[in-house]
């Protein structure tokens, strides 16, 4: 699974050693957080000309930032490593992933490209931020197969999420990146990871992660993040500059630590939920299940019971939207993490109101499936309950 190679070394190896590789040589093991919002400097005549090449390319700065907006030392070491497990020239990291998105989006508005075409189901807030344009993009729905017609002379992006939120859809990267023509692409990488993976490599020009989930792992750090080429970087990062959507260096911090044990985590995790996805397939209880070919680390299924029941019967996994934490959580989409899409959008692209989302952790895998088994249990009606019982 991660015979992924970079230029040089292996994905795990890239995983620990990627934005550190100076510190052996400073007499330093964990990397420094840097927490300046300014940076002193006698010579403003130095400062000038480096402002002026930010503001002509976007290229990072040379030297120490000139104030925290323009970057952080530590968020740069984030931004490095994630870079090289995507294998792109560049990643820039922002204070969240609805906070990237919407980077791109106003990258390409500012160029004249305002339209946007999208493949359903996308993660809620980001179908919402299509449709309702909050920031002045125009949305066109399709298929992979429409993208190709759906283009028009205004289209600044093509957006994908495979394996999608919440159905685990998946859809065939090449072939839309292929589609895409010269438009970019942006892959949401968010549940698969660099791990399964590497978007880049299938032609996505922009591949975007809620770094909220795997990259942190551990459910205590908001972020998003961008991997693409230098080019693109540089309009994000001037973005960034413009409109403030930052990301805290303690954050950087945690989230650089969270990529050392990005393989073994999702390699663990993915262990077993496809254990889970089985015994979910095969168990009455269960109408259908979700679970993508490349694998991972989230489950859906669809209850003959009350979802609701279910939510509300789990004692070990967590009820909680977001997913990628080392323990479980499970949500009801249609209650929560796609509540804000229209409903008959929601259900048009697949997301039934008796579809569940579960995001598999590190626990062992009897202690969850028993707790899924009571917790299902407890979910059936009698009448439904008598019918599969027999
Ligand atoms: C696939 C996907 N993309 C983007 C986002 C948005 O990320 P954030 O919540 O970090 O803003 C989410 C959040 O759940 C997500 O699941």
């Amino acid at each position: 699974m991660d015979t992924h190679r970079t230029a040089t070394r292996a994905l795990a190896t890239e995983a620990v050693h990627a934005g550190r590789d100076d510190l052996a040589r400073q007499g330093l093991h964990a990397p420094p957080i840097d927490l300046s919002t300014t940076y002193p400097s006698y010579d403003s005549r130095a400062e000038a000309a480096r402002i002026d090449a930010f503001a002509a390319t976007g290229a990072e700065l040379e030297g120490p930032p000139v104030y925290a907006r323009l970057g952080n030392p530590t968020v740069a070491r984030f931004e490095t490593a994630l870079a090289r497990l995507e294998g792109t020239e560049a990643a820039v990291a922002f204070a969240s992933g609805m906070a990237a998105l919407s980077a791109v989006l106003l990258a390409r508005a500012s160029m004249g490209l305002r339209h946007v075409v999208a493949v359903r189901p996308l993660y809620g807030c980001s179908d919402h931020l299509l449709t309702a344009g909050v920031l002045g993009s125009e949305v066109t729905w399709t298929d992979p197969a429409g993208i190709a017609d759906a283009l028009r002379a205004d289209t600044g992006l093509v957006m994908v999420e495979s394996p999608a939120n919440p159905t685990l859809a998946e859809v065939d990267l090449r072939a839309v990146a292929h589609a895409c023509g010269s438009v970019p692409l942006l892959a949401d990488n968010t549940f698969a990871t660099p791990v399964l993976q590497r978007p880049a490599e299938q032609g996505a020009r922009l591949v975007l992660h809620s770094a909220t989930k795997y990259l942190g792992g551990h459910g205590d750090v908001m972020a998003g993040v961008v991997a693409c080429d230098e080019e693109f970087a540089g309009r994000l990062r001037q973005v960034r500059f413009a409109t403030g959507g930052v990301l805290h260096p303690l954050a950087g911090y945690l989230l650089l630590r969270g990529l050392s044990t990005l393989p073994v985590r999702v390699r663990a995790a993915s262990a077993t939920a496809a254990e889970l996805a089985g015994r979910l397939a095969a168990d009455p209880r269960v109408a259908g299940v979700h679970y993508p070919r490349i694998g991972g680390a989230m489950v859906a299924f669809e209850t003959h019971g009350d979802p609701h029941a279910v939510i509300s019967g789990v004692r070990l996994i967590t009820p909680a939207v977001s997913l990628g934490s080392v323990d479980t959580l499970i949500q009801h989409p249609a209650s929560i993490s796609h509540r804000i899409v229209d409903a008959d959008d929601r259900r048009g692209a697949g997301v039934s109101d008796r579809l569940l989302r579960m995001s598999v952790g590190l626990e062992d895998v009897e202690d969850l499936w028993a707790d899924l088994d009571q917790a299902l249990a407890g979910a059936q009606v009698p009448a439904e309950a008598a019918s599969a019982a027999r």
